[in-house]
């Protein structure tokens, strides 16, 4: 029996991973921002003091991308400080970490998906503060896991992508939608099975890309959630519009490393 421990336990993974966990052999502990705070060092060792742990998913992320462009503060607490608080812990409790980065550590400017030893160049403040937390990470963790994901969306959970289009199109609203940005939209209930088997295969320590392997703008990606519920509401492509974060347009990831 391995023993889980997750971070950030209510966002969009946190959940999904909760849902799976039910029946689960494993020993899983979900801890959401009240249990464990992971911008407070005391509040990881605290808990980890308690009890002992194989694993630790970390979910916990500052998400927001457009808020980041002027929240650099508070992404950076959590997305390069926190990190670094829970590689300490972990390296002290010999816990494995499994982190969560993202397509956004990347520029867009590659025609073909990026793979785990392209070179990084992130456009925007999320992006860097995320791709500082798994240089961290890789410097200083003793067993880690890095899972870069994309376009994380749930068919079950709200508040996300998947929700919107689908909400809208139920009213009848007509959607448009950008056009112009490409990558993999991954279901987050199969980015919790492929965390599922790595915690139980436990591949070589490093850096994994995960996504479902669908290449497709958002507008595709709209029209495919229009067409699976057999509504008949027009969807528009549309183009980005300027300021804000500035974002990849081609960000589909691929991994070489199959285990
Ligand atoms: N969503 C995407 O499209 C996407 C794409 C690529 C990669 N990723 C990565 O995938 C991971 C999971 O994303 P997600 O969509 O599940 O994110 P999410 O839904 O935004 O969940 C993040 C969680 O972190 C919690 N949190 C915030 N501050 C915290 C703190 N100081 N201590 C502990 N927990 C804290 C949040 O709690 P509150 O609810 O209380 O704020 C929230 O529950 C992240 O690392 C993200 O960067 C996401």
């Amino acid at each position: 029996m391995k023993r889980i421990l997750v971070t950030g336990a209510n966002g969009q993974l946190g959940t999904t991973l909760k849902q799976q966990s039910l029946g689960s052999e494993d020993r899983w502990v979900f801890c959401g921002r009240n249990e464990m705070d992971i911008t407070d060092s005391h509040s990881i060792t605290s808990f980890m003091e308690k009890q002992s742990f194989d694993f630790c998913i970390n979910c916990a992320a500052y998400t927001h991308v457009e808020g980041a462009e002027t929240e650099i503060d508070a992404a950076h607490a959590l997305n390069v400080e926190g990190v670094k608080n829970l590689v300490a812990a972990c390296n002290e409790k010999q816990v494995t970490l499994l982190h969560i980065s993202t397509d956004y550590v990347f520029d867009g400017t590659k025609k073909t998906p990026y793979v785990e030893t392209d070179p990084t160049a992130p456009l925007n403040q999320y992006g860097k503060s995320k791709l500082q937390g798994e240089h961290h990470i890789q410097q200083k963790a003793k067993s880690f896991y890095i899972i870069r994901t994309s376009w994380l969306y749930s068919k079950t959970l709200g508040a996300n992508f998947y929700s919107a289009i689908l909400n809208k199109a139920k009213n009848g609203e007509p959607l448009m939608v950008v056009n112009d940005q490409v990558g993999t939209p991954t279901n987050v209930a199969h980015l919790a099975g492929f965390l599922f088997q790595m915690i139980k295969k436990e591949p070589e320590y490093g850096l994994y890309h995960f996504s479902d392997e669908q290449i497709m703008s958002w507008y595709d990606l709209a029209v495919a959630i229009v067409k699976e519920h057999q509504l008949e509401v027009p969807v528009t492509p549309s183009t980005t519009s300027g300021g804000g974060a500035v974002r990849p347009i081609y960000s589909p990831l691929f991994s070489n490393k199959p285990f």
